[in-house]
């Protein structure tokens, strides 16, 4: 940390990448360690600017809870405890902790005090956002209380003096109104870090630890054109050069022009000096789909073939000792956390790092959220069209064809949407619309062009709106937007004579229609 930036101590909070990336949005580096790696002399060592404590799901009075060196609280450096953090400095300094009659989950009101250091500003009667069971019964000595809710007596406690700052409540989630800004107070007005942070000086980092780890050492990493492990072959180029390997695996499945924009960012003509292997392997994937309707036959047969040409790829190139992948933190969250490598269950190459004993595998995104990668993809240099990229299945267009695959659905699903999606950019509504493409049903029906009877697919057009992707509602698409795009359709794409809109939430629908 070279005497700069916060040190977090992790107590193993369900929000502790939430407060680095508030703390980033400063424009302050910021730095997390467990708990048990936090020990005094480390922390002298490191000489961050500020220290936070963040929440945690024990409590501090319970055998072995989670603790750190008391001696932090004389270092004369500032802390902000929050939710655990905030009970163990209370504890830690002689206050006391109860178990709540009442536990407090999600909204909550508090009343703030006008003069507080760390919450000025506020509104008086602030909402945040509270998730706990133990509370500060009692501030230690020296403490001031700053905030109080309807059952948590210390919502807030300060000690100017000693520059020490807890909150129970969590200002690093956006349901606590002006947390961000409670947060740039401690960072700034109060442990004086400059704004200097950028997201280049993320890129430096990561690419000298990925040099470190590496050593002399090559790595591979399956890139599938998507913006998290775009962002990841380029920062791993800038790393290591050509020592790394980008196996780009196309299933025949991908997107219209998709899989030639990659080619030209990463291949021979590309600005990264790379090793980049574009495997046409449509054939082989096309021949295994032969006959197979049910979409779960289908995702296990694309997820097979692309581990049988991954791993012969992988044999061609002598087999390099780490694995790269584009792992991002909602990835990591989604799956669990632990101190091992965790793989992403949505990703292409699950399976793969069992199967081939790997020496280690490489996420150098692991601790960024999907904006901040778009950012950083920038940064690097990357084309806007790939770094805004909506997300995109694994198994492609393989989950947007209902029914048997063939080139010739694939073929007619691709023009389709290449259609819908330049229309809807063209009407300025892709920035607000979170995913959308175009489907094919398994349906024919009858329809008229010209003078002629028409016996030939419908096309399902899908459009959702979520942050999360885990509910969903259907985008409010223009009436003549959607005309053109109908019309469009059936006038371009062969075989197409009739254009349905997809109005179904999530739940009850998914957001691919399989
Ligand atoms: P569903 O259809 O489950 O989609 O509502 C939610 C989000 O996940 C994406 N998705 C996938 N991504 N491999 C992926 O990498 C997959 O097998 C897969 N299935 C769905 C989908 O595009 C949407 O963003």
């Amino acid at each position: 940390m070279n005497g700069k930036g916060i040190l977090i101590i992790d107590f193993g909070g369900q929000y502790d990448q939430l407060i680095a990336r508030r703390v980033r949005e400063c424009g302050v580096y910021s730095e997390i360690i467990d708990y048990d790696r936090a020990e005094l002399a480390r922390i002298m060592e490191l000489a961050p600017e500020g220290l936070i404590f963040t929440g945690g799901p024990r409590s501090v009075y319970e055998a072995g809870a989670p603790s750190v060196d008391p001696g932090v609280f004389d270092l004369g450096i500032p802390v902000l405890g929050i939710c655990y953090g905030a009970q163990l400095m209370a504890y830690l300094l002689g206050g006391s902790i109860e178990h709540a009659p009442l536990s407090e989950y999600g909204r909550t009101s508090v009343s703030v005090e006008e003069d507080s250091e760390l919450l000025r500003d506020a509104d008086r009667l602030n909402t945040c956002w509270m998730s706990h069971t133990d509370y500060i019964s009692s501030a230690p000595e020296g403490f001031r209380i700053t905030a109080r809710s309807g059952s948590c007596p210390v919502a807030a406690m300060e000690d100017t003096g000693r520059r020490l700052y807890a909150v129970q409540f969590h200002p690093e989630v956006s349901h606590t109104d002006h947390g961000s800004e409670f947060i740039g107070r401690f960072v700034s007005g109060i442990c004086g870090c400059a704004r200097d942070w950028k997201m280049d000086s993320f890129a430096e980092e990561q690419i000298e630890k990925i040099r470190e780890k590496v050593g002399d050492g090559r790595v591979l990493l399956a890139l599938s054109g998507g913006v998290d492990s775009s962002v990841a072959a380029a920062l791993l180029s800038r790393a290591i050069g050509s020592r790394l390997s980008c196996v780009f695996v196309d299933h025949g499945l991908m997107r219209k022009g998709e899989a030639d924009e990659i080619e030209a960012v990463f291949g021979k003509d590309g600005p990264y000096d790379l090793d980049f292997r574009r495997v046409d392997a449509s054939e082989r994937f096309f021949s295994q789909l032969t006959g197979v309707s049910e979409p779960e036959a289908k995702r296990r047969i694309i997820g097979e073939q692309f581990i049988r040409v991954f791993e012969e790829e992988a044999e061609l190139l002598g087999k390099p000792e780490f694995l790269a992948q584009g792992t991002i933190y909602p990835d990591v969250i989604e799956s669990g956390r632990g101190k091992s490598a965790v793989i992403k269950s949505h990703h292409n190459v699950g399976g793969l790092p069992e199967r081939m004993r790997f020496r280690a595998i490489i996420e150098p995104l692991s601790t960024l959220f999907k904006d901040e990668v778009r950012q950083l993809g920038r940064e690097l240099g990357l084309p806007e069209s790939l770094v805004s990229r909506q997300p995109f299945p694994g198994p492609g267009l393989g989950v947007r064809i209902v029914g048997a695959v063939t080139p010739e659905k694939a073929g007619i699903v691709r023009e389709a949407d290449a259609i819908f999606r330049e229309e809807i950019k063209k009407a300025g509504l892709d920035g607000s619309i979170s995913q959308y493409y175009a489907a094919l049903t398994n349906t024919k029906t009858v329809g008229v062009k010209g003078d002629f009877r028409t016996y030939e697919y419908a096309v399902a057009l899908r459009a959702v709106i979520t942050s999360d992707f885990m509910t969903a509602a259907a985008a409010d698409i223009p009436w003549e937007v959607l005309q053109r795009v109908m019309t469009r359709i059936v006038n371009e794409v062969g075989n197409v004579n009739r254009v349905f809109y997809d109005i179904t939430s999530k739940p009850p629908g998914t957001v691919e229609i399989q």
